[in-house]
């Protein structure tokens, strides 16, 4: 799974998830785009892999502004030539019953989660034809295949990410452009910690967390960051329009019961 002097942008990549794909994509010697709003965030994401031998520049980057997107990927091409693999990571939650949710909220979640996707694959294209193919890796959620209430607008977005990768699969296949996308289920990032510290009995939540699973345990981020090596490398040349399911088997279940 050679990845070495390719040029990756990772949006999102200066927490969670983004920052654990970042991380691996730099220990492999890939030319890392931390393209990331939270400018202290990013910059120590591009520090940390500097400082163990590999190559990250960190840009600036709002995936809610068109702008933004286009500077980041002329910055990248400018410093580092073509561009090789695109992960659209950024995204963000807003969980509240739907009477209470604004149309600012649904702008807001769209723009990040989904919006984003299309503009930055949109300007991408055109120079991985260019370049005679590539990888586009979309992080959705195992939200697209069971979910929950009082996550309309994000479920809505994710669904729209797996939808937008399929169609795009099929239209870039013949210019050499993968497309896939790869749902996440519970992570343990630093979202999960916080959430898991409003609880008294923390090692009880835990355990009823972890029970969910077929695997009896919660996912880590870095197995996301495998994944996506995995499906911009050379070694899956035939994988496009794929949705690969990332969560210890918990959308798999019909239902939940102490007997089954
Ligand atoms: N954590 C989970 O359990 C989980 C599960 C399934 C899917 N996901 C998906 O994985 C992705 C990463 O999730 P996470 O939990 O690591 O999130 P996170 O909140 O920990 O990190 C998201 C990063 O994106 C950045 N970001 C937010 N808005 C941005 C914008 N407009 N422009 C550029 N960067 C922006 C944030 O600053 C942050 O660094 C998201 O798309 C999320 O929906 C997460």
């Amino acid at each position: 799974m050679n990845v070495a002097n390719k040029v990756v942008i990772v949006t999102g990549s200066g927490k969670g998830i983004g920052r654990a794909i970042a991380e691996e994509y730099g220990k492999r010697k890939a030319i890392v785009i931390v393209a990331e709003i939270d400018a202290s965030a990013g910059q120590e994401v591009e520090d940390t892999i500097r400082h163990h031998g590999g190559q990250a520049l960190f840009i600036r980057t709002d995936v809610t502004n068109e702008d933004s997107i286009k500077q980041m990927i002329k910055k990248t091409t400018e410093t580092y030539g073509p561009v090789d693999t695109l992960v659209n990571n950024a995204g963000i939650t807003i969980f509240k019953p739907i009477e209470d949710c604004t149309l600012q909220d649904w702008e807001l979640v769209m723009n990040t989660d989904l919006r984003s996707v299309f503009l930055t694959s949109k300007y991408i294209t055109g120079i991985m034809k260019e370049n005679g193919g590539g990888s586009i890796i979309n992080i959705a959620s195992n939200h697209v295949h069971a979910t929950l209430p009082d996550t309309e607008m994000y479920a809505a977005a994710k669904s729209g990410v797996v939808g937008f990768t399929k169609s795009l699969a099929l239209s870039l296949g013949k210019h050499g452009i993968r497309v896939n996308a790869v749902c996440p289920g519970f992570m343990d990032t630093y979202h999960y910690q916080n959430w898991l510290s409003n609880f008294d009995d923390q090692a009880f939540i835990q355990k009823e967390v972890d029970e969910l699973h077929a695997t009896q345990k919660m996912g880590n981020p870095q197995e996301v960051a495998n994944v996506c090596i995995f499906l911009s490398s050379n070694l899956v040349d035939q994988m496009t329009g794929s949705c690969i399911t990332l969560d210890g088997g918990l959308s798999t279940r019909l239902y939940h019961s102490k007997y089954a």
